[in-house]
């Protein structure tokens, strides 16, 4: 289709210092769920993810290992490309700072801003905090250390180029202000106009020169470019911006603005402050929305690399399964809030929704429908009372999730989804089939049980089709043992609608989607694997 509308999401872009751990996972797998459900909404959906390579706190650690940064970051990279596969990550591109195009576009966009006077050269004095490369003046310090994440800050003082922020403040307090979208949750938006906006911006250092590990400022070599502007420019030069070749930035004029960047909450204020000012002097569109997430604390304290409390998520795939992991990270944790991490909520999870719930459902249909008819579904069936109340709760099923889904809130929408599995656990005991089989060679009665059996097969259907963007290997299992397929009965808009499991489909019997999970014995073993 010609005019199929674009919906461009993108992740931050991760410093590969040291390997991923679960909460860039779960950054990334909600945005991947957000790119999944859009796909199959019909979007043109552009899904960007990457890493953000240059900066002091990658320099020193290479220098520490002894390699150099280009080859300790190549490492990681590649860890991090195997991680998304495993994750099931389906990321239309992948952009390294790194990458020639990148470094170019950059340049332009520093030498452009610099010509039109937004940059110019003075001297920086100030606090830096490496781990979260960013500038800190005297006053904002907490107890002489960042503010942001707690820790030391180095007094800094060198040569700079400075991004006059203070030009564009009132444009983007007025746009904060009229664009209610823009900074989502609201808390967040709140806070950066009382905490950052309306105190008033200081003008930006955006050049480095005390170290060498960046993209260098054309006209002046000695500086390196202040790795956020760096890295924010990612999302609109991975399109092709500022690209020298011919029609190079195409898909910059299809997806830009982007409709959401998601990223955890710590760098909403990059995103919300810095981003739109240079955005404005380039004199470019704003993305539609920054959507800025809690984070996954463990005993209380946010998993950090640099903390060393991190959580493998390919320890815990490969243990569980990867939509396993999906699930938990997206149904746990109030999206926008801060949520703990245990193994224990984990397994838990796992074995109550996953096993218990869905897996046990649908193994237990399957079952019946071989025991009692072969595993053909009837042409003839009789539905009663409970029936029509449980075809309502389906028929309204998909509207609730989509709205859900809309607003990324995946708990939700995935809990309005487990509500219809335990409905139809319910209605098995509600039902007991197994009673009806004993008589059914009574037409009446075998004409009830094919009913009990199409309302548990069509449930189950609608689940499969729901559950997708977050768990995209479970729905092809759970269909297959159905014996559906296709898009008529099993696509997206298939879920909207009861009564679509067709009449003499045969089901299969399959392997168990999710196995129990023994707790005590998980948990000693993970403890072992942290030592
Ligand atoms: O900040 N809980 O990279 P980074 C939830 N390169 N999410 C978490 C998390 C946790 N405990 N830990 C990390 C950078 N994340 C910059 C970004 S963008 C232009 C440049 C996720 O490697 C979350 O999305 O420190 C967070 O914002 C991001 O990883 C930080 O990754
Ligand atoms: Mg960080």
């Amino acid at each position: 289709m010609e005019n199929k509308k674009t919906y461009y999401i993108t992740t931050p872009i991760y410093y590969p210092s040291g390997n991923l751990h679960i909460g860039h996972s779960y950054t990334t797998v909600a945005a991947d769920s957000a790119a999944r459900y859009r796909r199959l909404k019909g979007y043109d959906v552009m899904f960007l993810t990457g890493t953000d390579e240059h900066g002091q706190k990658i320099q020193r650690k290479a220098a520490e290992k002894g390699v150099t940064p280009q080859e300790y970051v190549d490492e990681i990279v590649e860890g991090i490309h195997e991680l998304w596969k495993l994750m099931d990550i389906t990321n239309d591109k992948f952009i390294r700072t790194t990458d020639d195009y990148h470094v170019k576009a950059v340049q332009k966009i520093f030498k452009q801003l610099y010509d039109q006077g937004d940059i110019y050269k003075s001297e920086y004095e100030g606090w830096y905090c490496t781990p979260c490369e960013s500038f800190w003046t005297e006053t904002q310090l907490k107890d002489g250390k960042c503010p942001d994440c707690g820790r030391s800050v180095e007094l800094t003082k060198e040569e700079s180029y400075f991004l006059k922020l203070s030009k564009y403040q009132d444009r983007l307090i007025e746009y904060i202000e009229t664009h209610d979208e823009f900074i989502q949750p609201v808390s967040r938006k709140n806070e950066m106009l009382n905490n950052f906006l309306r105190p008033g911006l200081e003008d930006l250092c955006v050049s480095r020169s005390s170290f060498d590990w960046g993209i260098p400022v054309t006209f002046d070599p000695g500086h390196v470019v202040y790795v956020w502007l760096d890295a924010l420019s990612n999302y609109i030069t991975a399109m092709g911006y500022g690209s020298d070749e011919e029609n190079g930035d195409a898909d910059f004029k299809k997806y830009w603005p982007a409709q959401l960047h998601l990223v955890g909450k710590e760098i909403v204020r990059f995103h919300t402050i810095i981003w739109p000012i240079i955005l404005m002097a380039l004199n470019l569109p704003l993305p539609e929305q920054v959507y800025g997430h809690g984070w996954l604390l463990i005993d209380g304290q946010k998993m950090g690399k640099s903390r060393g409390n991190v959580v493998d998520p390919a320890i815990l795939v490969g243990k569980y399964g990867t939509d396993a992991i999906r699930y938990f990270l997206l149904r746990e944790v109030p999206f926008g809030a801060d949520g703990t991490f245990t193994n224990e909520a984990l397994i838990n999870r796992i074995n109550s929704d996953l096993a218990n719930d869905l897996g046990n459902l649908v193994s237990r249909t399957v079952s019946m429908q071989i025991k009692y008819f072969g595993g053909i579904m009837p042409d003839e069936w009789t539905h009663e009372g409970v029936d029509f109340e449980i075809q309502k709760m389906f028929a309204d099923l998909a509207k609730k999730v989509e709205a859900n889904y809309d607003k990324l809130e995946f708990p939700t929408a995935l809990a309005e989804i487990w509500k219809c599995v335990a409905r139809l656990n319910k209605y098995i005991d509600e039902t007991t089939p197994w009673i009806l089989a004993k008589n059914i060679d009574d037409e009446d009665t075998r004409k009830r049980l094919a009913a009990v059996m199409y309302t548990l097969l069509e449930g189950i259907r609608i689940v499969s089709v729901l559950i997708e963007p977050c768990m995209p290997s479970t729905p092809a299992k759970i269909q297959e043992q159905l014996g559906v397929s296709g898009d008529d009965i099993v696509g997206w808009e298939s879920s909207y609608e009861w009564g679509k499991y067709p009449k003499g489909t045969q089901v299969t019997k399959g392997a168990v989607l999710f196995p129990r999970i023994d707790l005590e014995k998980e948990l000693e073993e993970l403890a072992n694997i942290g030592k």
